[in-house]
């Protein structure tokens, strides 16, 4: 299931890459408020659910563009292009995510990020790579000289006084925080110990997925706002190592409203 994770997502990078030059000419819609999907989400999303789909004709997928596709107790969680305003914008920095559960437990886990060629994968209990090598979660263990990764509620605007409060209490102490745009690759970059932390309100399954079980499998921690594990559901998260996930649980807690839990 990994193999056939990992062909469909470097086959989905490969049209990702091959469109890039051709960003200006696409055909753009808006899903809603600062939520675009373009042609090319599309068609990545249509390479990945064939190959899956030719390997495990019974499975159900969920893909962030065509929505639910019903199966077995087998769910493939499928965002085709994470990163979609950079990916616009010729911003280098996206991901295609796929993640399979199996009875809401994630099982297989691949993030890609074409442009680099770095693939990161796991399956449970068999720890976490990046392309060849074995990856980890940091080992910081304060704020001070730790790097943050987070991402704006641009969808959710609602929530831009409790984010920018988070943010004020987390940047105080810390060395720096990154805003890069694809979740998916910020949640591989904390298990990978790129990042040493991470928190972000009101994502989606597809876009935590896969990033949640690297990071389980790099020796990490998540939980959503109320420190459960409800974060699928509510889109909620923080993840880190043990340490900086308390610290930055601590620090975001006083400003985490009743709607965030
Ligand atoms: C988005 C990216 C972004 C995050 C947004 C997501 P999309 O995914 O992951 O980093 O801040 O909340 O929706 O729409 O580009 O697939
Ligand atoms: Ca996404
Ligand atoms: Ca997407």
């Amino acid at each position: 299931m990994l193999n056939i994770a990992i062909r469909a997502a470097r086959s989905a990078g490969d049209i990702l890459v091959r469109s890039l030059d051709n960003v200006g000419k696409l055909r753009i819609d808006q899903k809603s408020k600062n939520d675009y999907a373009s042609e090319v989400d599309r068609m990545a999303e249509q390479e990945i659910i064939q190959i899956i789909h030719k390997a495990f004709p019974d499975h159900a997928i969920l893909a962030e563009e065509s929505g639910m596709h019903p199966g077995n107790d087998h769910v493939w969680v499928i965002d085709p292009l994470d990163g979609t305003t950079n990916f616009l914008h010729g911003f280098p920095q996206f991901s295609v995510s796929i993640a399979l559960k199996n009875k809401s437990r994630v099982e297989v886990a691949v993030v890609y990020d074409p442009l680099r060629d770095e693939l990161f994968a796991a399956s449970r209990g068999d720890g976490a790579m990046l392309n060849s090598r074995r990856i980890r979660v940091a080992r910081q263990s304060s704020f001070k000289g730790a790097l943050l990764g987070t991402g704006f509620p641009f969808k959710k605007q609602q929530h831009l006084d409790a984010y920018l409060a988070m943010f004020r209490a987390v940047f105080t102490d810390s060395a720096g925080i990154r805003r890069a745009g694809s979740a998916a690759l910020d949640l591989a970059y904390v298990a990978a110990g790129r990042l040493d932390g991470f928190w972000e309100i009101g994502l989606h399954e597809w876009d935590m997925a896969a990033g949640v079980l690297l990071i389980q499998e790099a020796g990490g921690v998540i939980t959503d706002f109320g420190f459960d594990d409800r974060y699928l559901a509510s889109g909620n998260i923080i993840a880190g190592n043990p340490k900086m996930h308390q610290l930055i649980y601590q620090a975001i807690s006083p400003h985490v409203t009743e709607d965030l839990i």
